[in-house]
């Protein structure tokens, strides 16, 4: 059984290109990303890691760290950094873990033998400063992952954490979001000072509270 919704983050240690670290320390209390990629040297994660890599001052602006993860040993993942800096223009500085034996991959179910016994598929885990999952990806190696719509999800659920809110199917940043059932009308009202628009009594929407 592979981790769902809400349960806790494994903790684990890891060799990774930024030095040995313990995961929930390094994570604080800042919000994670761990994902996996299946080898390196591999096209589409190159392109993957370089654009992680592009985006680094947006996880930052949103309080996030970001980790990835593939089986291959670390003077790989060294050698394989330089490919990325150069063919993506970019400088990855997040840890990529040198996950050799395995460990980790088992504790995130990140390998589904069907797909391939030997290397991780694309998994993707966001944690909250919580140290719980909430969210969960998981893409087949020849799709490469859209991390503006990463970044979105994690939008989404800052805003549900700070504010009571939901977001609604293709929500951008700006958009009206969605009073949660558990606010009565009544209750947003005075929550929401920028006003609620009553579409349905469970169907209620509000400016983005954080605009
Ligand atoms: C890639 O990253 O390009 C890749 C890795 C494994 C299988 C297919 C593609």
């Amino acid at each position: 059984m592979g981790l769902r919704l809400g349960d806790i983050a494994p903790d684990f240690k890891a060799i990774t290109t930024e030095g040995e670290i313990s995961f929930h320390e390094y994570l604080g209390n800042s919000w994670g990303i761990l994902f996996s990629h299946p080898a390196d040297y591999t096209p589409v994660c190159t392109t993957e890691l370089g654009k992680t890599a592009l985006l680094a001052e947006e996880f930052r602006k949103r309080n996030v760290k970001v980790l990835a993860l593939s089986v291959d040993p670390l003077d790989k993942h060294k050698g394989w950094v330089n490919d990325i800096n150069e063919t993506q223009h970019t400088e990855v500085h997040f840890p990529i873990i040198a996950d050799e034996d395995k460990h980790v991959a088992g504790l995130y179910d990140m390998i589904h033998p069907n797909a391939s016994e030997t290397f991780t598929v694309r998994s993707l885990f966001v944690i909250g400063p919580d140290k719980k999952v909430k969210l969960t990806l998981t893409y087949p190696a020849s799709t490469g992952r859209n991390f503006h719509e990463v970044l979105r999800v994690i939008d989404s659920l800052q805003l549900t954490a700070n504010y009571s809110v939901a977001t609604p199917a293709d929500w951008k940043e700006g958009e009206d979001v969605i009073v949660v059932p558990a606010v009565s009308t009544e209750d947003a009202i005075k929550k929401f000072p920028k006003g609620v628009r009553v579409v349905k009594p469970y169907l209620r929407y509000t400016p983005q509270p954080n605009k």
